[in-house]
């Protein structure tokens, strides 16, 4: 059987983006699949290098991933912090991982400009000016050798269980392709036919990108504009009303503008498709008018989540339950990753 991997930062509660761009998928591949799935709470040190409590976040996650649906009897669940084979397969991927490589990857170089406090240019080539700032005296350690790092360390989550199939939303195609790289570039340093090459993922063969619906742009936690599964009616209407939209067209069939496209992306994720295909029709008629549709989402975003919340409460009330689980899962994920670790060893030549 072929086996999946995917994992989820614990850097708050999951929202649309996530249930939509993975977890969906995540539902679907742990009937067919050998699946593993994992709360990714080192990358989250790269953001949140002083999580307040990261027991919490992690539990966070946890509960929720149970509460969609994830099943332990079906998928493995953990911890990526309780597999510590997995750190050392990161060190010897880092040991083939070029800095130049690193640098150039968009993620990187997006979160090193918050981290130096630098604005985002406009230019595709902006690598030398930001390489610049690091190099400042004053912002010498600004930019952590984790945050540089994190396509090996997400490489090394994947192919330690020699993953082929990964369900994961677009923002990750980049890191995707790294991890692919750097499975190529161990085999190739050792003459190896060993790792196999991971590929995204999606139902549908598109990979997602769940929009944000603040005008622009995708929905994410530090976009500030998430939709959370845990979000109450009253959250969920108050921020779908306040979704950016314009005046209305005035020609028949016009296309859409990025604000109103994001809505309808959203209404044709979460609605059924007479509601969208109806207010589709509004727009091309010209007829639309935006407050009943954003109700209507509203309507169809609370339906949706408002089992998954009560389950997330009920879970996260049962400690016990979840620290089973937590359990269950690091002793097979371990066991997987060692007996991986092993045949690394020898491959490079070291002792088990
Ligand atoms: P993270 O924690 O940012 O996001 C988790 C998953 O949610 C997806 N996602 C979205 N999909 C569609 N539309 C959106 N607006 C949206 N926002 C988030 C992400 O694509 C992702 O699938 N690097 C990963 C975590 C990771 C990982 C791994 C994933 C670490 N190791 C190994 C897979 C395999 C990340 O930061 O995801």
């Amino acid at each position: 059987m072929e086996t999946v991997v995917s994992g989820i930062r614990p850097t708050g509660n999951l929202h649309l983006g996530n249930y939509f761009g993975a977890v969906k998928s995540f539902l679907q591949m742990q009937n067919e699949y050998n699946c593993l799935f994992f709360i990714a709470d080192w990358h989250s040190l790269t953001t949140h290098p002083h999580p307040e409590n990261i027991r919490k976040s992690v539990r966070t996650i946890l509960a929720e991933y149970l509460a969609c649906g994830i099943d332990p009897e079906k998928a493995t669940i953990y911890i990526q912090s309780d597999v510590r084979e997995v750190a050392e397969l990161y060190l010897y991927l880092n040991m083939n991982a070029g800095i130049g490589e690193l640098m150039r990857t968009a993620s990187f170089k997006e979160k090193a400009r918050k981290q130096l406090h630098i604005g985002q240019e406009s230019g595709e080539n902006d690598t030398d000016e930001m390489q610049k700032e690091i190099f400042k005296e004053d912002n010498k350690h600004s930019v952590s050798a984790g945050l540089l790092t994190y396509p090996t360390l997400m490489a090394a989550d994947i192919i330690i269980h020699k993953a082929v199939k990964v369900p994961v939303g677009k923002d990750q195609e980049q890191n995707m392709e790294m991890a692919r790289r750097f499975a190529r570039r161990f085999n190739a340093t050792y003459g190896v036919d060993f790792f196999p090459e991971p590929a995204s993922f999606s139902f549908g063969n598109k990979a997602l990108k769940v929009p944000g619906l603040d005008g622009s742009g995708k929905m994410g936690k530090s976009e500030g504009n998430a939709i959370y599964l845990v979000d109450d009616e009253k959250t969920i209407r108050k921020k779908v009303m306040k979704a950016v939209t314009d005046s209305g067209p005035t020609v028949p069939n016009s296309t859409k503008p990025e604000p109103i496209a994001n809505l309808f992306t959203m209404m044709e994720i979460v609605s059924s498709k007479e509601t969208y295909d109806y207010f589709n029709e509004k727009y091309n008629n010209c007829e639309i008018r935006y407050g009943d549709m954003k109700k209507q989402l509203a309507e169809d975003i609370n339906a949706f989540c408002a089992p998954i919340r009560e389950r997330i409460l009920d879970i996260a009330a049962n400690e016990e339950y979840m620290a089973k689980v937590a359990r269950a899962g690091a002793e097979k994920a371990r066991q997987s990753a060692a007996k991986t670790l092993r045949e690394v060893r020898e491959i490079i030549g070291f002792r088990n």
